[in-house]
């Protein structure tokens, strides 16, 4: 959130609260935000990180639910792990509720970590799920945008959702304390790094997760937050299909909200809680290449119970199918039959109001 957009959002939250908290003084609460972002807290993964990294007892939003320091014994359906990793088409976590059939708008503060495998603490997406997964890589980022049952990740069926980041209105972060890592910038599979600027889109049975460079030097931008209600077709422009899984190398996309209409750059502002937004640009979305496509049964294969079978990197790479997307990458800027097909009536953005942290928003794609 912008720093008006924040204040005016944590303004209303301590005028709703007042009452609340006036009658509620043995508490203590005494503060909104933390002597330190958490978004300026960096920890090196695994020895580095504490029990908890939200750990002022006395803030407003009340203490970090879960924990981060996850393994053996937290791994599992009930795990409050709140550390998550974006690496790769087959290893990757999104953020889900801890009890089933929650609203994302009411459980962003407490959301945890499910991961497509084993090993780490935490959650586990069941196996299908998902349905269908694109990953792409680029100059600047990792993201992951696709199709799932959201309520195998405890999300109320027909939610739209909301969005999570390491920011929030009050710098504490949804979920709160809730941390990131990736191998995918360290040139080594086991060498992780701290992803200070993610953002990922829960809803309407889709998500779409973005894990800039922490090295590169417009992370912030690429990663930005702001536009938090205005979904995946503006915050990651992509053309994840429902049933194919693949892989793909692809070029950075614009900053969210900014395009270009008649060779002239421009900014898009979000406007106020309270009033829909409705952008009228279409975003560019980048080119993608070299994908390759597998089938989910090779992708997916770790287990609720915690075990996984761990499927080979050698062996899917090669059963896979090589895709030629030059359709793909024909879309790069102005106005494109992808784009066209994206004002469809399938298309509609449905806004609501859903909360004082409530970032939400309908339609996540333009495919
Ligand atoms: C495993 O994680 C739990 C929960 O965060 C923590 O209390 C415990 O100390 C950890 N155990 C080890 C061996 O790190
Ligand atoms: C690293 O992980 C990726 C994605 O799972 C895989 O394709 C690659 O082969 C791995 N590299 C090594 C050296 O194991
Ligand atoms: C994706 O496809 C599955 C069928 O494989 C369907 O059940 C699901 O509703 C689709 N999801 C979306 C968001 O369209």
């Amino acid at each position: 959130m912008s720093p008006r957009v924040a204040v005016s959002a944590v303004l209303s939250l301590l005028a709703v609260s007042k009452s609340v908290f006036a009658q509620d003084s043995d508490t203590g609460v005494t503060s909104t935000f933390p002597a330190t972002p958490l978004a300026s807290k960096t920890f090196s993964y695994p020895s580095g990180i504490p029990y908890q990294v939200d750990e002022e007892p006395h803030l407003i939003r009340g203490r970090q639910t879960g924990y981060n320091q996850c393994n053996s014994t937290t791994e599992g359906q009930e795990s409050l792990c709140q550390t998550s990793f974006l690496n790769s088409l087959d290893d990757f976590c999104l953020w889900g509720s801890p009890e089933a059939n929650s609203i994302v708008a009411n459980t962003e503060g407490e959301m945890v970590a499910w991961c497509t495998k084993a090993g780490r603490g935490t959650r586990v997406i069941p196996r299908d799920a998902l349905k269908g997964v694109q990953f792409i890589r680029t100059p600047d980022y990792v993201q992951v945008v696709g199709f799932i049952d959201q309520t195998k990740v405890n999300i109320q069926a027909g939610d739209y959702g909301g969005e999570l980041d390491p920011h929030g209105a009050d710098l504490r972060g949804n979920p709160l304390g809730g941390l990131m890592y990736s191998n995918a910038f360290s040139g080594s599979n086991d060498t992780y790094q701290q992803i200070i600027e993610w953002t990922n889109f829960m809803g309407s049975d889709a998500f779409c997760f973005k894990a800039c460079d922490p090295a590169g030097p417009n992370a912030a931008h690429y990663c930005e937050h702001i536009y938090d209600r205005i979904g995946c077709a503006y915050n990651m422009p992509n053309q994840a299909k429902n049933g194919t899984f693949e892989a793909c190398k692809g070029e950075s996309q614009d900053y969210p909200g900014v395009y270009t209409e008649n060779g002239q750059v421009m900014t898009y502002s979000q406007p106020p809680e309270g009033v829909e937004p409705s952008p009228t640009y279409t975003p560019r979305i980048p080119a993608s290449s070299d994908c390759i496509t597998f089938s989910s049964q090779e992708l997916y294969t770790a287990s609720v119970s915690g075990e996984s079978s761990s499927p080979s990197s050698s062996g899917s790479a090669s059963s896979g199918s090589r895709t030629a997307s030059s359709g793909q990458a024909a879309v790069t800027s102005g106005p494109s039959t992808a784009a066209e097909d994206s004002q469809g009536a399938a298309n509609t953005v449905r806004m609501t109001k859903a909360g004082l942290f409530g970032i939400m928003l309908s339609t996540f794609f333009f495919v």
